[in-house]
């Protein structure tokens, strides 16, 4: 894996990435762990616990392999803050020229949320084209993808919110969709539980999706 990473680089390694909710930094390691021996090696932990910066930490310092993401990149605070503990790429759930100029100076491939065509736009003029689709199945899902390709057609798409094992194949037979955002593969109980083969079953499963 490059050390400079692009956006399309982070979309396009598996068909899902994992949308991950850290509470105890224990289950950090062997929760990567497992999501790498089913074949998924882009994590995007989420920016919305107290913990969340410090399971990135120990991701990085001890998975080989695991390329750790942050993820509720809301801020340019958050932005620096997930660099610092060793975040190689950031997802967004929305748009903000500050988010996108943030990233950019600080060499982070950002993958930006959008829902509507201004914000599409918007993103574009800040220089990105790879943009999440958030939140998906609640915002249109396959239709407005489809309606998305005439304008939009230089853009790739990783939608996120609402996915399952069951939609995820026709978002994913698009050709405007680049891989599918979900945060199925890390179930809270089977975190609570510790029950890593679970997912590790979940993430190989979820490479196994078609594009
Ligand atoms: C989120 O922000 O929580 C993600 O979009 C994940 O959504 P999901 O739980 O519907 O997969």
């Amino acid at each position: 894996m490059a050390v400079n990473l692009t956006s399309l680089q982070v979309m396009q390694d598996a068909p899902v990435i994992p949308v991950i909710v850290l509470n105890d930094v224990a289950h950090a390691v062997p929760m990567a762990r497992a999501l790498l021996a089913g074949g998924i090696r882009m994590l995007e932990i989420t920016l919305r616990t107290p913990q969340a910066l410090a399971c990135m930490e120990a991701i990085a310092n001890e998975v080989e392999g695991a390329v750790v993401g942050a993820g509720t990149v809301r801020s340019p605070q958050d932005a620096a803050a997930a660099v610092k503990a060793g975040a190689r790429f950031a997802v967004s759930p929305g748009y903000t020229p500050a988010v996108g100029q943030a990233c950019k100076d600080l060499g982070l491939p950002l993958l930006p949320g959008v829902s509507t065509g201004s914000e599409i736009m918007m993103a574009q003029e800040g220089g990105y084209t790879e943009l999440k689709f958030f939140p998906a199945m609640q915002a249109g899902g396959p239709a407005m993808l489809k309606a998305w390709s005439g304008p939009f057609f230089d853009v790739k798409f990783c939608p996120t919110g609402g996915v399952t094992p069951q939609n995820a194949h026709e978002l994913l037979s698009l050709p405007n969709v680049a891989c599918v955002g979900g945060s199925w593969l890390v179930p809270a109980d089977a975190m609570a539980q510790g029950d890593w083969a679970r997912i590790e079953k979940l993430a190989r499963e979820a490479t196994q999706l078609a594009r």
